[in-house]
């Protein structure tokens, strides 16, 4: 049993839902800068933020990401995830390494993308407050999209998250109950019975 069900719960955690289908509906640029601003306020090592973003809000630029990417580990750059397309903008949170490798050193390498990420899943919860589905897409092939987008060395796609209105509702995902994945104090002594 969750042992904190009984407690207040922040809606849009338990409403988040990966979603791959959407409405043909801009999402207005104030509520994109919603969406933004929440990333840039996760935590982030030395609070070097080393978190960017490529929107991608043309047609022909979706498409082009879309060549970029893959679906099923086996299928490397043959089966292109086209559902894409149809959303609104793909967010690509990117990681500039510059700030955290020179105040951390090597660290730093292992320390952005866990800042970055963070970032991202502050965006998807902030876009599921304002009505608005995403997905985290990793199934991209770094190489190409670093040429199609014209990355310098230092800066890292860490995926691509394509958001919109959604078209359905999405079922949820069944995820593991707590008393499965928390220890207490040394690895294998349950915390939650
Ligand atoms: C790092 C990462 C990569 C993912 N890559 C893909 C992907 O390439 N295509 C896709 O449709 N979903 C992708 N997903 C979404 C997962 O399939 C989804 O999060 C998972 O099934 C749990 O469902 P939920 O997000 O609705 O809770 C990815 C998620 C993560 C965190």
């Amino acid at each position: 049993m969750n042992q904190l069900n009984k407690y207040p719960r922040i809606d849009a955690i338990y409403k988040r839902v990966s979603c791959r289908s959407f409405i043909r509906k801009e999402i207005p640029k104030q509520i994109l800068e919603e969406i933004i601003n929440a990333g840039t306020m996760a935590p982030a090592s030395g609070n070097m933020q080393p978190w960017e973003f490529i929107i991608i809000d043309e047609p022909e630029a979706k498409e082009k990401v879309v060549t970029c990417t893959f679906s099923g580990f086996y299928s490397k750059g043959s089966l292109n995830q086209h559902w894409i397309e149809d959303a609104s903008i793909i967010i690509i949170p990117c990681v500039n390494f510059k700030r955290t490798v020179a105040r951390y050193g090597d660290l730093g390498y292992k320390l952005a993308p866990l800042d970055t990420t963070s970032a991202v899943q502050n965006m998807l919860l902030a876009a599921t407050e304002l009505g608005i589905s995403g997905c985290w897409v990793g199934g991209f092939l770094e190489k190409k999209i670093r040429n199609l987008l014209q990355l310098p060395p230092y800066v890292q796609p860490l995926g691509l998250v394509p958001m919109g209105y959604p078209a359905k509702e999405t079922d949820h995902k069944q995820k593991m109950d707590a008393k499965w994945v928390v220890h207490k104090n040394i690895y294998n002594t349950p915390y939650f019975n």
